[in-house]
């Protein structure tokens, strides 16, 4: 028997997590966010859950070539755009969109164009630019005073640039910047300009829908049904379904007298009797290492995982394994099925207990994990 642990992937949530997209953003073109091996969930599978999205955004040319090799022969934007000179001709190759968040970029662009426009062999129209502007975030773009002058720069070698940027708070309320504040800087700077607009990740789609509009949006999180605020109770308000499901077995039952512990570092103790189930998942995995005792796993009732029920971490999580206080799951035996997180115990809360968010679970995901 091979080691249980897979990660089930469900395309039809895919599907039904863009049409709740489709749904608040009608008339909007969807940029579907699957850097990071699609969040995690993989490349390919995403391609198949999300081939009815208008284009794929994804960190670099590596993801790029994998939609390629798949199929894909829609639209593509690098998010973080051009990391050398050369990636300008392998970005037009693979017939890419390109973020534009620095100086350096500008200066590759314009070199490429004069090195194969006097070849004759580039047309600039072809690598569409998103140029980022920095509206308060103060991660990636270019800072309003120098945006217009450096969009004229890649306007007059022929570049067809649209207008983007990235909001830092769009899953809080009383964090500024506001979604409004950037928006405003973003408008104002831009008044007048020609091209495209490309504004909302998915806590801005979810909750700032009539106020942001614009030609193109990036949701990422929401597409795998997780939330971006880190709050479960979010996803179910938008009809989310998860697409990712972590399961595994038990493996070994221990029997624990009151006053004995359990795992490394004795770090759970019991004053009761109790019973612990080993299930085959630990940090090697990417389950989180530092899980606290009381972290949920969902164990299997007597008819599937259907009818299962929470129980409690209790012990340090190791490399391969986790112990569970199934004390009140009786029917629970070597063999029955258990989920990390997915379909029956959403992610969020998992990553609430564990003092994380969904993001970094879904990414941690190993490559030892199986996938079906
Ligand atoms: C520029 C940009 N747009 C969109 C997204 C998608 O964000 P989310 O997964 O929160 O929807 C990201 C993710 O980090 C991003 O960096």
């Amino acid at each position: 028997m091979s080691r249980p642990t897979v990660v089930h992937l469900d395309t039809n949530a895919l599907r039904h997590n863009l049409e709740r997209v489709r749904h608040l953003m009608p008339g909007t073109k969807v940029w579907a966010v699957v850097k990071a091996n699609s969040y995690g969930h993989g490349m390919i599978k995403a391609l198949e859950g999300l081939s009815g999205t208008d284009g794929f955004a994804l960190l670099d040319l590596a993801e790029a070539k994998v939609l390629r090799e798949q199929g894909w022969q829609g639209p593509i934007l690098l998010l973080e755009g051009l990391f050398t000179q050369e990636d300008v001709f392998e970005a037009l190759e693979l017939g890419c969109d390109c973020v534009v968040h620095e100086l350096n970029q500008v200066d590759w662009l314009e070199n490429a164009m004069e090195a194969r426009q006097s070849a004759q062999t580039l047309h600039p129209e072809t690598l569409r630019v998103f140029l980022k502007m920095n509206t308060g975030m103060n991660r990636l773009g270019l800072k309003p005073a120098s945006y217009r002058e450096v969009f004229h720069r890649l306007h007059a070698v022929g570049f067809n640039v649209a207008h983007m940027t990235h909001f830092a708070n769009a899953d809080y309320v009383d964090r500024t910047p506001t979604v409004d504040q950037q928006l405003e800087v973003f408008q104002s700077t831009i008044a007048g300009l020609s091209g495209e607009t490309s504004l909302s990740n998915s806590a801005a789609i979810l909750w700032h829908h009539h106020l942001v509009q614009c030609d193109w949006v990036r949701p990422g999180i929401m597409l795998y049904g997780v939330s971006p605020s880190g709050k479960y109770e979010d996803i179910e308000h938008a009809q989310l379904q998860a697409a990712m499901s972590l399961r595994t077995k038990i493996i070994g039952i221990q029997h624990l007298e009151a006053g004995e512990s359990v795992g490394y570092g004795s770090r759970y103790r019991t004053d009761v009797p109790i019973r612990i189930a080993v299930i085959a998942c630990g940090y090697a995995d990417g389950y989180p290492r530092h899980a606290p005792d009381g972290t949920p796993v969902w164990i299997a009732g007597p008819g599937g995982l259907s009818n299962g029920k929470i129980c409690p971490i209790a012990g340090q999580v190791s490399m391969d394994m986790i112990t569970v206080d199934i004390t009140d799951m009786p029917h629970a035996e070597v063999g029955t099925e258990v989920e990390l997180w997915g379909h029956y115990l959403p992610v969020d809360r998992v990553a609430q207990a564990a003092g994380t968010i969904g993001y970094e679970l879904l990414c941690a995901i190993a490559s030892r994990v199986k996938r079906s």
